[in-house]
């Protein structure tokens, strides 16, 4: 069929135009719009869903009782103490998020150089841990192995004259994934980056008898701006010095993703994690297609800020853009998502069904 314009503009062509105009040709046999023609047809095309079960809920910690404190920098998150964690994980029951991810706020005169509150068995993560595996067994709990809530510099591991140790550092790390698991923590979830990390603690855990603690390696964790709230909730923020280059990942690299997602696999991960998410789909999507391993996505409490403060402003359809960036990840590959939105997520996946 050839297009056809009305008078005004073809009145207005020059002689070559109008000759390409007539020759030009609309191939119609294929109308691929054909398939989003409507709700129930988009549905049946659609090539990746979003669940309930895809979703990792982080939870802040603090003391107290009762106490739900509000991070400015992450609008709608906020520090719970133990009791209010608990709440909040049969929320995520009664929502079918299957995993909690739990990160402390650790009272600044219980930081020190060593992170050595990392090592107490009766720290803020290992009560809540005890807590919500006593009140909503059924929920998975996930919590890093890294010292940067416990250090008065806020560095994941120890520094010495300016440098990260790393072999000492791993021999702490063993220790403090031994205390989490006595706790009773699910998931042992290493976010420090250092090298030979998964294994020692893999084999710290087996000679523990913690065969059925899994390992989720925050395999390829790269160097990123995007945490910066994050620092804000956990109160590392104040306390870092310099920065963590020299343990977590270029963002100008990816084979070094395949590397090191390797490593640890080869080292024991029963799942391994790309973070940040939104910046780094490319790096997930190639992760997840050269092992077949269940690949999970951080999105970090940058994204979720983003997110967040331009729907504040009006900017974009907060929701929408929180659904966008969710089937973004399943899309790229991924597994499962961490990801500060999943409560709002799972309420409007219940709601759709
Ligand atoms: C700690 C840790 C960080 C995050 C998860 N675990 C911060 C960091 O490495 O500095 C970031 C999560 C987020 O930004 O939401 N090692």
């Amino acid at each position: 069929m050839a297009i056809k314009y009305g008078r005004p503009i073809e009145a207005r062509l020059g002689p070559v135009e109008a000759k390409a105009t007539s020759a030009a040709r609309l191939d119609l046999s294929t109308r691929p719009r054909r398939n989003r023609k409507a709700e129930w047809a988009r549905r049946l095309v659609r090539e990746n869903v979003l669940t309930a079960d895809d979703l990792i809920w982080p939870l802040f910690l603090v003391d107290g009782t009762g106490t739900r404190v509000p991070v400015a920098s992450m609008p709608g998150v906020e520090r719970l103490s133990v009791d209010e964690a608990v709440r909040d994980a049969a929320r995520a029951a009664a929502l079918s998020i299957p995993c909690l991810a739990l990160f402390p706020y650790t009272d600044p005169t219980r930081r020190d150089e060593d992170g050595s509150e990392a090592l107490n068995p009766d720290n803020l993560v290992c009560r809540a841990i005890r807590a919500i595996k006593k009140e909503v067994p059924q929920v998975g709990v996930l919590c890093d192995v890294a010292l940067d809530p416990y250090t008065s510099h806020g560095h994941d591991g120890l520094l010495r004259d300016g440098v990260i140790l790393n072999d000492e550092t791993v021999e702490v790390l063993v220790r403090q994934a031994l205390v989490e698991a006595e706790a009773g923590c699910d998931i042992i979830a290493p976010s420090d980056m250092m090298d030979g990390r998964v294994g020692a603690i893999r084999a710290g855990l087996d000679a523990a008898s913690f065969t059925d603690v899994s390992i989720m390696a925050y395999a390829a964790k790269y160097a990123s701006a995007f945490y910066g709230p994050f620092r804000d909730a956990v109160g590392s923020a104040m306390t870092l010095t310099g920065d963590k280059r020299t343990y977590q990942m270029d963002p100008a690299n990816t084979d070094e993703a395949l590397r090191e997602v390797e490593l640890d696999i080869s080292e024991g991960a029963d799942m391994v994690m790309v973070k940040p998410g939104m910046p780094y789909l490319d790096i997930l999507r190639r992760v997840s297609d050269a092992f077949d391993m269940p690949t999970f996505a951080y999105q970090v409490s940058g994204e979720y800020s983003m997110i967040m403060a331009a729907a504040q402003n009006g900017w974009l359809d907060g929701e929408k853009a929180m659904m966008e960036s969710l089937i973004a990840f399943k899309r790229a590959g991924a597994c499962g998502v961490l990801s500060y939105f999943a409560p709002q997520v799972a309420e409007k996946l219940k709601g759709s069904t």
